[in-house]
Order: C-alpha cells, then structure tokens, then sequence
C-alpha cells in the first residue's frame, strides 16, 4: 500500500481509538502502541529503509506531522479524561457538611429538678412567687431573727456548720423569711427553694447537703386553715386526689403554733408498711403560724398581719413521688438511675 495513504489510515484510526479511550490508563496503553519504541508509527519509519534517499525526507516529515497529530489527540483526550477523572473522585469523595452527625446523648432532668419544677407549678398557680437567698448565711437570719437566740437548745438540733461566730452554712431555708419579710412589705407570698447543710452522716436518709422549699405567706387575716388548704393542695398536686394530711402539734421557734405535716403513706395507701413503720403516714414538712415575736422582730406589724411558714423536705418528697428507697441516689450521678427520668 501506498505509504501516505497507510500513514493517514493510522491517523484515523488513531483518533478514532484516541477518543474512545474510556480512561487515562487505557490513553496510556494506546500511546504505547502507537508512539512507543515498538509501536506503529516507530515501525514505519523503520520502514523507511526501503525507500529511495529522495523520497526520505518528505517521508520522514509525514512520520513527524502524524507523530504531532496523534500527541495533539492524546493530550486533548487526556485533558477531557482527566477532568472526567477528577469530578467523578471529587464527587465519590465529597463530604456533606450538611448531613447531621451522630447526635451528642442529651442528658435527662434530675428527679429533684422534676419534682422542684411541679412544687414551682403548683405554688406559683396559686399566686405564690419564687425567691432566693444565700447559702452562705449570717447567724443573724439563719437564727437569731427567727427566735433562736444564741444557746437556745434548739440551735443544738439543727448541727450547724459553722464558719465564724456569725457566719454559717445555713441550716435550713428559713433565714430567707427573714429576709423577705424585712425587705417587703406585706402581702407577701413567696416560696424559697435551695440547698441547705447539716453536719449529718450519709445514709439512706440522711446528707450534710440537701434541700428545702420553705413557703410564707403574711397577709391580713391569714390563719391556720389557710395552712391547710395551701398544704392539702400541694399535696395533691404531687400525689394526687386520694392524699390526705395530717397536721400533729410540733415545735419550731419561729412558728406558733407549730406543726409537723404527714401525708398519707405513697406506699401502703395508708394501710402501715415497713417505709412508714406501719403508722399510714409519712412526715414531710414542719410548718405553723408565724410567731408574732418574728413578725415584729423583721418590721411587720402583728397586730395587723398574720402569716404562716412551711418547710418541705425536697429529697423526702421526690423520694416518695418516684419510690425511690434510698436517698444516695439522687446524689450518686449513676447514669443507669438518672436515665430512668427522661
Ligand atoms: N425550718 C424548719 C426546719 O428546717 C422547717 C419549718 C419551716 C418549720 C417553716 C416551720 C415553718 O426544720
């Protein structure tokens, strides 16, 4: 066959195979058959040998432009293959900063917070506002404002941390009546939810650490069976229709007269178990009338207002509201106890 004409067929052919080329491997292997040491085009100019010396040189220039034509139809293809290379990387490798991620665990509210979050509910339905005070306390209000004057017997019972002569943990949620009721003026209905301390040994119902709602209200004509009504309703609220209290006649300096509340026992509905120590009733909070001595004592006129108090015992009731029997758990963090909750 003619030469020329064998050379334009490599051509075409060339480009033909060139652009069918599915990848930049296979370009590759097709480089070698065609341009390589041993490939076609090599071979014709090997061929050369049997032409005449003057028909070499235009020859030996087709061999060249051939060579050019097929590099020009290599590199485009490997231009276009490689960008169809690197799109399908880009796009098996992409990585979607939208999708959402593994979610963190969320934790689950603490059985104290449940039940603080359902006494807030309750007293704050009933017209009842939310205040604060200092853990770190003045003997002053955690004692002597509230009719515990310094070696009263009564200061004995509460085994108080203290931290100079007149600064202490404080030992109960009281010392915040105080302070309401010498900043404001009646009425005044307020609950008062925090922790409190008590150099107590840890056991099933015992902490040095734990919490107390204290609740007061100082209004004209307020009486005992106001009491009863705030504390019954409260009751019901966290255990429901059937609960019933009982007030049995106690002692507190700062209330008088004064009472220690039980409820109907959660667990035996009354009947005597072994958590009631088969009396029917458990005991949740001591409460009374405010001691007219206190009113005066923080600036409120008892001739003309009355008042009472409670304070509930936060770890006692979410015991009784979840059965919950020993009261380290509510401290101990153990997951496998907390998740109970969510
Ligand atoms: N502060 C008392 C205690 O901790 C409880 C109490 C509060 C009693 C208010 C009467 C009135 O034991």
């Amino acid at each position: 066959m003619d030469k020329n004409l064998e050379i334009a067929a490599l051509i075409s052919r060339a480009e033909q195979d060139i652009k069918n080329a599915a990848s930049v491997k296979d370009l590759d292997a097709l480089r070698v058959c065609l341009l390589g040491k041993k490939g076609e085009l090599t071979g014709m100019l090997r061929s050369m040998g049997s032409l005449t010396p003057q028909e070499r040189p235009a020859f030996g220039q087709l061999i060249n432009q051939a060579r050019d034509e097929i590099e020009g139809f290599l590199s485009t293809r490997e231009g276009t293959l490689k960008e169809k290379e690197l799109a399908e990387r880009l796009e098996q490798e992409r990585i979607d900063v939208t999708l959402p991620t593994q979610l963190p665990r969320l934790g689950t509210p603490h059985p104290h917070t449940l039940v603080l979050n359902e006494v807030i509910d309750c007293f704050v339905g009933l017209g009842f506002e939310v205040v604060e005070g200092p853990e770190i306390e003045l003997d002053k209000y955690n004692f002597e404002l509230l009719n515990i004057p310094k070696n009263h017997p009564a200061r004995d019972a509460q085994d108080t941390f203290y931290i100079d002569e007149n600064i202490v943990l404080r030992t109960h949620t009281s010392p915040v009546q105080a302070r309401v009721m010498l900043e404001r003026k009646p009425p005044i209905r307020i609950i008062c939810p925090g922790r409190v301390y008590r150099a107590d040994e840890v056991d099933a119902t015992h902490s040095p650490v734990f919490h107390q709602i204290e609740g007061l209200v100082i209004d004209k004509d307020v009486t005992m069976a106001d009491l009863r009504g705030t504390l019954g309703a409260f009751a019901r609220q966290l255990y429901g229709d059937n609960i019933k209290t009982r007030f049995r006649p106690s002692y507190f300096p700062f209330t008088e007269p004064s009472a220690e509340v039980d409820l109907t026992c959660i667990v035996c509905k009354g009947a005597g178990c072994r958590v009631c120590k088969d009396s029917g009733w458990i005991e949740v909070l001591g409460a009374g009338m405010v001691n007219p001595k206190v009113l005066e004592d923080c600036g409120i006129d008892s001739s003309v207002y009355s008042g009472f108090a409670f304070g509930v015992g936060v770890e006692r009731i979410t015991m009784l509201r979840y059965g919950i029997s020993d009261m380290r758990w509510l401290y101990e963090g153990d997951e496998r106890f907390l998740r109970q909750f969510s």
